[in-house]
């Protein structure tokens, strides 16, 4: 039996599976927005199960959370109620001009714009919905980490956890598409309930720092911040007050930009 995403189709099971009891990326991204003094309007783009954008909505922000899954969307409006909650695509959308203070991108949702003609409607889109001076804080993987490391790519990554009485089984599968710069994922859920293993695959760009400037830079937007750390899903994890360091050597990537305003 094979999914296109599991998760995305369970919201539930993604929270389940990636807890953040302690709302730690949107107190990372509320801390972005405040050190570079944001406005009030926030689009959370890839906003999956909503978690973030509601915690972002209780700090006082006026946010818009933005998925292309509608069951994701429809456990939003109903788990975490507060902010807004449309059907948008990163590759491009449209949702009116100078209307958000920042864009926020994380857990690699930035990465589902796979081809450079993706990247480029990502980056139009964005800075058509922010106002002059807005910022785009992501929070993703970090391509330049594959180089010369094979420590993911090695084995399977095999995660085991309860959810709702049923155990869950997860197999996960890295491999890197040189080609299409692609960091490839299959992925095999096995429950001890009965049905078959369930097959999903997914894909996320493998985006390098210089490259990420250039392709912000082309857009018109100055980079502020980009590094591997500390963040939300760092190896240690980021703690309120800390400051961004300047390596990009680390399995995750921390983009702060702002539109010009000219
Ligand atoms: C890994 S989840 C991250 C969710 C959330 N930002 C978080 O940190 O918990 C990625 C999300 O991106 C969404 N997504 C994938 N491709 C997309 C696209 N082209 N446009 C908008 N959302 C997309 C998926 O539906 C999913 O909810």
């Amino acid at each position: 039996m094979t999914s296109a995403n599991l998760l995305t189709d369970n919201p539930e099971l993604y929270e389940a599976r990636f807890p953040d009891p302690e709302r730690l990326a949107a107190r990372w991204t509320e801390d972005c927005l405040r050190r570079h003094g944001a406005g009030p309007r926030v689009l959370d783009l890839g906003c999956g199960t909503g978690r973030d954008a509601a915690a972002l909505h209780r700090s006082g922000r006026t946010v818009t959370g933005a998925d292309l899954s509608e069951t994701m969307l429809a456990h939003a409006r109903t788990r975490h109620p507060g902010p807004m909650y449309v059907r948008a695509d990163l590759h491009g959308f449209d949702l009116g001009r100078d209307t958000f203070d920042a864009v926020v991108c994380l857990d690699s949702s930035l990465l589902y714009c796979h081809t450079n003609d993706q990247l480029d409607g990502f980056l139009a889109s964005c800075r058509r919905a922010l106002t002059p001076g807005g910022l785009l804080v992501a929070e993703m993987r970090n391509g330049a980490y594959f180089l010369g490391r094979t420590d993911l790519l090695d084995r399977p990554a095999v995660n085991e956890f309860v959810w709702q009485g049923t155990a869950y089984r997860s197999d996960t599968t890295l491999t890197v598409d040189r080609t299409a710069q692609l960091l490839r994922r299959t992925r095999v859920w096995t429950t001890d309930d009965g049905p078959p293993p369930v097959e999903q695959h997914s894909a996320w760009r493998l985006l390098l720092p210089q490259e990420t400037r250039h392709f912000l830079a082309a857009h018109d937007f100055e980079v502020l911040e980009l590094h591997d750390g500390p963040g939300p899903r760092t190896e240690p994890l980021w703690r309120q007050g800390e400051l961004p360091g300047t390596a990009t050597d680390g399995d995750r990537l921390h983009v702060v930009a702002r539109l010009n305003t000219h």
